[in-house]
């Protein structure tokens, strides 16, 4: 595990270097994308990549980690209407080749396979782009997960409902259920870049980085993978020993 502290502006600078580097390399590349505040200067940056630097995005294809259960298809906060509005739509990246687990179907477990399935028709995901939970959540992999647990329909903390309600016009409108790709299924990408920014996130990245491994810190699973970044600033990083 790599763990590079510095400022949000470098912090952002090398995650859309990494994701650069692969798309211009490869680009077929499979990108994993996350929702939530923190990679959104990510994808700010990337979009200003695409427009000044040719950055193109056509021939990628992108699964998300995670999504709400029952949210319309145009809910401002669904988060493939997100990941589209942030950044499919205002680069070259077509629609169609990013995928999200559906949240509208009506046999979920059957929706959280088929997105399984669809993840590995397109060769598993070369680099996924992760957040962090307070409580050490990864995608919506709460406390208590399985560590090998697979893409399937989870209930949100009451913790996360209340960390999201910001996002919604009332807590209340914060759905109950998500669908997200388990511990297993991220742990099989073959990069990992975890973003945490902020002192309210210092206790989950050391445990991340530090602490045992254990479904008591979801994102400490990260420990095992051969090949992970762990992008922090100051404040995030000052639990570290
Ligand atoms: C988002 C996701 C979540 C967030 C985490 C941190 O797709 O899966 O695990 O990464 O809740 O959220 P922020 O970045 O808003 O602090």
């Amino acid at each position: 595990m790599e763990v590079v502290i510095a400022e949000q502006r470098e912090l952002t600078g090398l995650a859309a270097d990494a994701v650069e580097r692969l798309v211009r390399e490869e680009p077929s590349a499979v990108l994993g994308l996350a929702t939530g505040s923190t990679p959104m200067p990510v994808y700010d940056e990337l979009v200003r990549r695409h427009r000044e630097e040719g950055l193109s995005f056509a021939g990628a294809r992108g699964f998300l980690l995670d999504e709400y259960v029952g949210l319309s298809r145009d809910h401002p906060q669904r988060y493939r209407r997100v990941i589209s509005q942030e950044i499919v739509e205002r680069v070259d990246w077509p629609e169609e080749q990013v995928l999200g687990p559906d949240g509208l179907a009506e046999d979920l477990p059957e929706a959280c396979a088929c997105y399984e399935q669809s993840i590995a028709e397109a060769g598993g995901i070369d680099l996924q782009l992760l957040g962090i939970g307070a409580d050490g959540h990864v995608a919506f992999n709460e406390p208590g997960s399985s560590l090998a647990s697979r893409t399937r329909v989870k209930s949100l903390t009451a913790q996360t409902r209340e960390d999201n309600a910001r996002f919604f016009d009332s807590p209340e409108e914060v759905p109950v259920h998500c669908l997200t790709q388990g511990l297993g299924t991220i742990s099989e990408a073959r990069h990992l870049v975890l973003l945490a920014t902020g002192e309210h996130k210092a206790p989950a990245v050391r445990q991340l980085v530090e602490g045992a491994i254990s479904a008591r810190w979801p994102a400490t699973v990260l420990q095992l993978h051969p090949h992970v970044t762990v992008l922090v600033d100051e404040a995030a990083a000052s639990g570290l020993e």
